[in-house]
């Protein structure tokens, strides 16, 4: 199988490969990402130059966790941590979690490498498990099984590019094992309603529908693991516990994985046109799905998942891996940018050495079929048809 190992994807300049070389600069790239324009962010900027307040849970810090909360209010009462990132809040859920040192934490084989990456650098060890043929998501049903035959301290389930978890079918799942679930929710905004039994950790990063460049942030309704995760984001200071120990003292070793304020003014620009942004992002993958499927004649499979789902990305699956490679080969040639996400999968990363895993035959069916296309906010009804002609050329 030919490497397509791609060490950055910048917004505007062509991949750069693992060999270090250059691809061919794509006439339609992968992905473009779409944040608030500086006329947008203005207004917030001007608050952060008023207040002289940059980081350390500032006010617009606070504002975005109030907004977040809010639109969280369906499934409950909800406590929101900003973090960095969505990497850095998963592992410190991890951490928050105090789970024995080496314990194994259940991850879909199926994922980005930050899932299993939270993991390791928690301390912990990452087993992996197989997904759903259909909705490509590790579901509680598969971690059942997967706990009897493990012993999993904890599960990781993911939102598959952005597809719902069942947060009612894992907190059953939590109910009935006792095993925390920490759901990596990085491109789930908007889908992800219910944050599970545990919490679950979304992403803010430039690539996904609700962006502020980096950043993230935790949801949970257990306020004791948020007040523990935010003092692991701030080198686990004790702020206002006296009976954690003296107030301002380490009283746990933490990291600095806090949201500064010039990230917040983007997250909240980002928020102020939330309903625009998904409203468009459904309407293109309508229309993408519908040129692809005409021009392949209904051959490709999509993950099946809820109608409303707001889409970061636009995977097919092939009937075959022959047709996936070929369909790859017409993309490159036409200067289409490709991903096969999410290849290697964990278990073949270099980065980990050994690692668990049960047999993932549904994962490595997907893998070995799947192409993600162009999909980003501005696509043009002429790069659809490309795309989907270069899709189409595949199947002879
Ligand atoms: C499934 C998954 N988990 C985690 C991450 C990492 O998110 P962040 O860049 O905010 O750390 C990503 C990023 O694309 C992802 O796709």
């Amino acid at each position: 199988m030919r490497s397509t190992a791609i060490l950055a994807t910048p917004n505007h300049e062509a991949p750069r490969q693992v060999d270090g070389t250059r691809a061919v600069r794509e006439r339609i790239p992968l992905m473009m990402p779409s944040l608030p324009t500086a006329a947008e962010l203005l207004p917030y900027l001007e608050r952060i130059d008023a207040a002289r307040w940059y980081s350390n849970f500032g006010p617009l810090v606070a504002e975005f966790e109030s907004r977040i909360t809010a639109s969280f209010a369906g499934a409950g009462d909800c406590r929101i941590v900003s973090v960095s990132s969505c990497t850095a809040g998963m592992e410190l859920a991890l951490r928050a979690l105090a789970l024995p040192a080496g314990a194994p934490v259940l991850v879909p084989a199926l994922t980005f490498i930050a899932t299993a990456s939270a993991v390791r650098c928690a301390g912990l060890s990452p087993v992996v498990a197989d997904v759903d043929p259909l909705t490509w998501l590790l579901t509680p049903a598969i971690a059942r099984a997967a706990v009897r035959t493990i012993g999993a301290r904890a599960v990781m389930p993911v939102t598959t590019f952005g597809a719902e978890q069942d947060g009612e079918a894992w907190v059953a799942f939590a109910r009935d094992t006792g095993v925390p679930v920490v759901i990596d929710a990085a491109a789930g905004y908007g889908n992800q309603r219910d944050p599970g039994p545990t919490c679950t950790v979304f992403s803010l990063h430039a690539t996904k529908p609700l962006a502020a460049g980096e950043g993230g942030f935790v949801v949970t309704r257990d306020a004791s693991l948020a007040h523990a995760i935010r003092r692991l984001t701030n080198f686990g200071i004790n702020l206002d516990r006296p009976g954690d120990g003296p107030i301002g003292s380490a009283v746990a070793t933490g990291t600095n994985a806090k949201l500064s304020e010039y990230h917040a003014a983007v997250a909240l620009a980002s928020l102020d046109r939330w309903e625009a942004i998904a409203a468009e992002r459904n309407a293109l993958h309508a229309r993408s799905v519908r040129a692809a499927q005409s021009a392949c004649r209904g051959r490709l499979a999509v993950q099946s998942v809820a109608a409303d789902t707001v889409r970061s990305v636009c995977p097919y699956l092939f009937p075959d891996v022959a047709t996936r490679d070929r369909a790859e080969d017409a993309c490159r040639a036409r200067g289409i940018g490709t991903r096969r996400w999410y290849l290697p999968t964990i278990d073949r990363q270099p980065a980990f050495g050994h690692v668990a895993h049960l047999p993932t035959p549904h994962a490595d069916a997907i893998g070995e079929r799947l192409l993600g296309v162009p999909f980003y906010p501005g696509l043009s009804d002429g790069a659809l048809e490309e795309i989907a002609a270069a899709l189409g050329s595949a199947f002879g």
